[in-house]
């Protein structure tokens, strides 16, 4: 197995070799079927979206966590992970409260199956089992393409998720693109897995074919009635609150213990590297936590340009951002 898994990494970098390239000024990106590959992680990332679609077996249980960088991946893993382990976990008893969301429900091409790496005894997680990925709905891996397993997935208004990518690059250190290239180059599809307008159509229609596997939710709605969408949450997850969880107050409860205010202030989320040495600090997933703070970046006629875009890539999909 071990040679045969050699002989498919060195197959793959091959094949990287022939993809398209561009940089942002700071980091390559590598283009793999319609997707940008993102920053410092490209080339493991594209291993790990082959390997993953080759080796990776959805159970019809899973949970799997899909989104775009910066659109609120983190609030949403820390809300599946406490609505689904309700039970197990009681919000003063959560795992959330010492280790950071992003390992409670790993990455599959970014963590899991990054480099070629292929993990062992995932069978043996409880169910349902809980993974995230930043994978375009056509490069999902073709076992949960072909399952019944939920899917999830969480986008934001692109103004404010370029805002929130520009702060994140930073907190990599120096040599990182300023907002006007940023901006640019998010304007255009390239960032890691964009373009963003591709990977939210992707899942926009997935979830309007199959509203029973794929749920689609925006960040803003979120901020704006956390309750009704949590309820939409368990519902979908087939997890719904009943009567006495909601007399008792637990999804008060629950949105209370995954508030940007409790998550950023716990120890967990502020020393640590998640992803290890050379990756983001924990704290650098927890920023401001605002709907609209793109007005403090970005000059009205940036702001006019994008939604522009944003428009003209969406006209005729049903989809308002
Ligand atoms: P800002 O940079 O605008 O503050 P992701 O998790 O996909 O990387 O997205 C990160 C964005 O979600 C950041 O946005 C971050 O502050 C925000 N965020 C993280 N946890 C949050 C929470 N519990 N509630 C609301 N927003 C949160």
């Amino acid at each position: 197995i071990v040679k045969d898994q050699e002989e498919m990494n060195k197959k793959i970098e091959e094949l990287i070799a022939t993809l398209p390239v561009e940089s942002d000024g700071s980091a390559l990106f590598y283009q793999f079927k319609g997707c940008w590959y993102p920053n410092i992680y490209s080339i493991a990332a594209i291993q790990g979206t082959i390997t993953a679609d080759l080796h990776f077996e959805a159970q019809d249980s899973d949970i799997i966590l899909a989104s775009t960088p910066k659109s609120g991946t983190t609030w949403l893993k820390a809300l599946i992970f406490s609505i689904v382990n309700r039970k197990r976990f009681p919000p003063n008893k959560s795992p959330l409260l010492t280790t950071h969301p992003h390992i409670l429900i790993p990455f599959l091409e970014t963590g899991l199956y990054r480099n070629g790496n292929i993990p062992e005894n995932l069978d043996q997680l409880p169910k349902p089992r809980l993974f995230a990925t930043h994978s375009h709905f056509v490069s999902l891996p073709h076992s949960i393409r072909h399952s019944s397993c939920r899917i999830v997935y969480i986008c934001r208004n692109p103004l404010d998720t370029c805002v929130s990518l520009y702060h994140f690059r930073r907190s990599f250190g120096k040599n990182q693109p300023d907002m006007d290239t940023m901006y640019e180059k998010y304007s255009r599809g390239l960032t890691g897995f964009g373009p963003f307008w591709d990977s939210i159509l992707g899942y926009w229609k997935a979830s309007l074919e199959k509203p029973e596997e794929v749920l689609f939710m925006k960040y803003e709605d979120l901020k704006e009635d956390l309750v009704f969408e949590m309820k939409r949450l368990a519902n979908f997850l087939g997890v719904p609150f009943s009567v006495e969880e909601e007399e008792e107050g637990l999804i008060e409860e629950i949105s209370r213990l995954c508030s940007f205010e409790i998550l950023k202030n716990l120890e967990v989320n502020r020393t640590h590297k998640p992803y290890g040495e050379g990756s983001a600090p924990a704290n650098a997933f927890y920023r401001k936590g605002e709907v609209g703070d793109f007005v403090n970046h970005l000059n009205p006629s940036m702001v006019e340009n994008l939604m522009k875009i944003t428009q003209e890539k969406f006209a005729g999909s049903g989809l308002v951002f």
